[in-house]
């Protein structure tokens, strides 16, 4: 069951200061050589996203994020700068936990927010790179005084039955539109653990992007710079240092298109040519044929239905859902459903 702050069952690394608590996995995850192993030698080849988060990486979204064609960022920090005051005053948060916090900076709406209305809370970013949760942790600490910052560190996949369970209103927070990067069955599990943690006076707030014109999908993940590219191929480096490949980025492109079937942007990198690459930790060679692809990444995009059915199949009830005139995003405030007696107890 739930552990709470105080148990000792967690390492605490230290942040320049601040403590990280590590989470630690409640089920079994596969490792970087098992998931390469099942991801690079099958037909056709993948990876999962989060390898993309080394420091490089990290950066490189937060890049992408100012990108002029990269819409998602900039359309939820308005919603979020128009509704905070009004999700902070419904919530009345004592708690934020916030799943893949990256640099929080939209976060920061709400947190003013919290000390434009006198409240005063501990703020929980949960994310897997462990050096921006360290800078971000600092930023806020030095630029929110009255907060107390707790990064998490950890891998959302691997389950939450060992995140702490704080005293008081706790607001979830997903934001950026991530829930896309999951695909619908691990959404729905997923969705279905945090509510599962929720108590009566607890609420998520998410974010998800949507359908649109497929030119403005498009142009969101082929910015004119090469930003989404050089994060795409960065994967590359990832796989060489985990294990001790010989990936050559030049024999790659980038490659994002929009799949109406399947409403979901689809990224791949594609082989230049014809080769063959080393990977000392599977002891093998995979044979790249000219164009061939390895999905890196979906992302997908929701109707105002596919959201409904989402959150309502997950068990949450729709408080509110703010969107700007164009409907490029949504952002969704929702709590759970039913309450039964498991949660009253806690
Ligand atoms: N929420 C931020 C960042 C989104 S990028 C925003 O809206 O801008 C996705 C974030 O999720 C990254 O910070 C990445 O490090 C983190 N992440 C990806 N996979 C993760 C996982 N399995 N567990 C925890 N964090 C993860
Ligand atoms: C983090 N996530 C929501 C981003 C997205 O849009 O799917 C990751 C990304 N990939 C390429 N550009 C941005």
């Amino acid at each position: 069951m739930h552990k709470t702050m105080t148990d000792g069952a967690r390492q605490y690394s230290p942040l320049n200061g601040i403590e990280c608590l590590r989470v630690e996995p409640s089920r079994l995850l596969p490792s970087l050589q098992q998931d390469a192993r099942s991801g690079l030698l099958a037909s056709p080849r993948s990876m999962p996203p989060k390898y993309f988060y080394d420091e490089r990486g990290a950066r490189l979204f937060d890049a992408i994020c100012d990108t002029q064609e990269y819409y998602p960022t900039r359309t939820e920090e308005v919603l979020l700068q128009q509704h905070a005051r009004e999700i902070i005053s419904q919530v009345k948060p004592d708690h934020i936990i916030e799943f893949g916090s990256g640099t929080s900076r939209k976060t920061r709406h709400l947190l003013d927010a919290c000390e434009g209305l006198g409240r005063r809370l501990t703020y929980w970013p949960f994310d897997v790179c462990e050096p921006v949760l360290r800078t971000t942790g600092h930023a806020l600490m030095h630029d929110y005084d009255w907060l107390k910052v707790s990064p998490l560190l950890g891998d959302y996949h691997a389950g939450l039955d060992e995140l702490p369970v704080p005293q008081g209103p706790c607001l979830y927070l997903f934001l950026g539109g991530t829930i896309g990067n999951f695909d619908s069955v691990s959404a729905h599990q997923f969705l279905v653990e945090i509510c599962d943690r929720m108590r009566a006076d607890d609420s998520l707030v998410m974010g998800a992007d949507r359908v649109k014109a497929h030119d403005v999908l498009h142009a969101a993940y082929n910015d004119a710079e090469g930003i989404t590219a050089e994060f795409n191929l960065n994967l590359l480096e990832v796989l060489n240092r985990g294990l001790d490949a010989d990936f050559d980025s030049a024999r790659f492109s980038h490659r994002a298109v929009y799949n109406a079937t399947r409403e979901q942007i689809e990224m791949y990198l594609v082989a230049r040519e014809r080769h063959q690459v080393r990977i000392d930790a599977l002891d093998c060679n995979i044979r790249l044929q000219d164009g061939e692809s390895i999905l890196t990444e979906i992302s997908r995009k929701f109707s105002d239905e596919s959201l409904q059915a989402m959150l309502t199949e997950a068990g949450y009830t729709l408080d509110r859902h703010y969107q700007p005139d164009n409907r490029y995003y949504s952002l969704l405030l929702a709590r759970p459903t039913s309450i039964g007696s498991k949660k009253s107890e806690l």
